[in-house]
């Protein structure tokens, strides 16, 4: 059993706060849309746009290229893998779409998919599935409300030899605490040889994620969530085995050498995938957060996160027309529930009137999931290391000053 010895101290939630103005503003339970980011973070961002405003942007971002070549080396090592095995992209979505459509899917080949998998790699997916004929398969969720293993074990066995087959899943949904048990779905893929695409967007900086464990051949995440990265950021981890077998579907001057007419050589590592142009003080912006994250410990964060949203499961559930709808593998930081006879977007505007920031999720944001749960949207409150015991009494207060529902006529 793991103590709080093998990670050192505690959290400092104090310190998370002081570092963090947002958190004096408002109770922020909105991490895993856009968490509130440190000062460090912003300054160093802002900094970059002055350097920018004063040298011309080419010049300032060849003024920062220790620091952005760092930002590859704070990724690997958050995530366990090699800096040649990162590229960064502007979202977790343009970074699953580029290692994705470099795999070329055609009629042969197939998907096997969660029912944690967030819209746009759905919608995505289904349209490769729609347009080349790729089989696109939905895994069944066992009982505590994560993917069926054996029945992605028996899929996996039923491929035909020659095809790929690929599984993507996500490591924690936008719609549920849920936490997809994706080291056991590592395996499965390994044993069986199927490509693993692990969406990790809700999962880097959140709980411990490495590589190596979860046997992922590619991972794709965002900066602005748990990160604590600006906007407009995130980057995916690609093996050194799959950068050298894919070729990018439109490759870009940034990882592509044009070398004679109709010929060019690709960059060795993953950032073959990369585009020439992005926010360079984005970039930086991310690096301080991993930097960050990695002095903070992922564990404790972890620690923090997973126990305090415990306790609000448990606070919210005693609520009189509170339901969590969190299933029972729900292990994470995000915390989902509705309130009988009040839709989920009218709960998060009362909630705003008393300065607690929480989302609704609507069913068409994850028709696998809350669709088939006929659901049509929860709220979520996802917390950070800046929430305290205030933030948490803030959200039960506002969730039980919610008005009361008129008995029908
Ligand atoms: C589980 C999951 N995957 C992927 C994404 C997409 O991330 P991005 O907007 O950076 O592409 C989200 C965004 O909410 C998400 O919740």
């Amino acid at each position: 059993m793991k103590t709080s010895a093998d990670c050192g101290p505690l959290l400092d939630v104090g310190a998370e706060r002081a570092r963090t103005p947002g958190s004096q503003a408002a109770h922020h339970f909105n991490a895993a849309g856009s968490a509130l980011p440190t000062t460090r973070v912003v300054d160093s961002v802002v900094e970059h746009l002055l350097l920018e405003q004063t040298h011309g942007g080419y010049e300032a971002a060849a003024m920062v290229i220790d620091d952005l070549e760092a930002v590859y080396s704070s990724a690997a090592r958050l995530v366990g893998a090699t800096p040649a095995e990162i590229a960064l992209f502007d979202s977790a979505t343009t970074g699953l779409r580029a290692v994705v459509d470099a795999l070329r899917l055609s009629r042969a080949d197939r998907l096997l998919m969660s029912r944690s998998t967030y819209v746009s790699h759905a919608l995505h997916l289904a349209s490769l599935a729609r347009e080349r004929r790729v089989e696109l398969l939905v895994v069944r969720n066992g009982p505590d409300g994560g993917i069926d293993l054996g029945h992605l074990d028996d899929l996996l066995a039923s491929g035909r030899a020659g095809t790929r087959t690929v599984v993507c899943l996500a490591h924690i949904p936008t719609s549920s605490g849920l936490v997809e048990p994706v080291a056991a779905v590592g395996e499965l893929a390994a044993r069986h040889g199927a490509t693993y695409v692990l969406d990790a967007t809700q999962s880097v900086g959140h709980l411990r994620v490495d590589v190596a464990t979860l046997q992922c051949d590619a991972l794709v995440t965002t900066g602005r969530k748990f990160l604590r990265a600006p906007r407009g950021t995130g980057f995916a981890y690609v093996s050194a085995a799959l950068t050298a077998e894919l070729a990018p579907a439109a490759p870009d001057v940034r990882g592509a050498h044009w070398t004679g007419d109709l010929d060019w050589e690709l960059s060795p590592t993953a950032r073959r995938f990369e585009s020439w142009e992005a926010s360079i003080a984005g970039r930086l912006g991310l690096g301080a957060a991993l930097a960050e994250s990695l002095e903070r410990g992922v564990d404790r964060s972890e620690e923090h996160l997973v126990a305090m949203a415990e306790s609000l499961r448990h606070d919210l559930d005693a609520l009189p027309r509170v339901q969590v709808q969190d299933p029972p593998a729900a292990r994470s930081g995000i915390v989902t529930f509705t309130v009988e006879g009040t839709p989920a977007r009218q709960v998060v505007t009362e909630l705003a009137a008393h300065r607690v920031r929480t989302v609704s999720v609507p069913a068409t944001h994850a028709q696998w999931d809350l669709g088939h749960r006929g659901l049509d949207a929860v709220v979520r409150a996802s917390l950070h290391v800046y929430n305290d015991a205030a933030d948490q009494h803030a959200l039960l207060e506002a969730v039980a000053a919610l008005p009361a529902v008129e008995p029908a006529a």
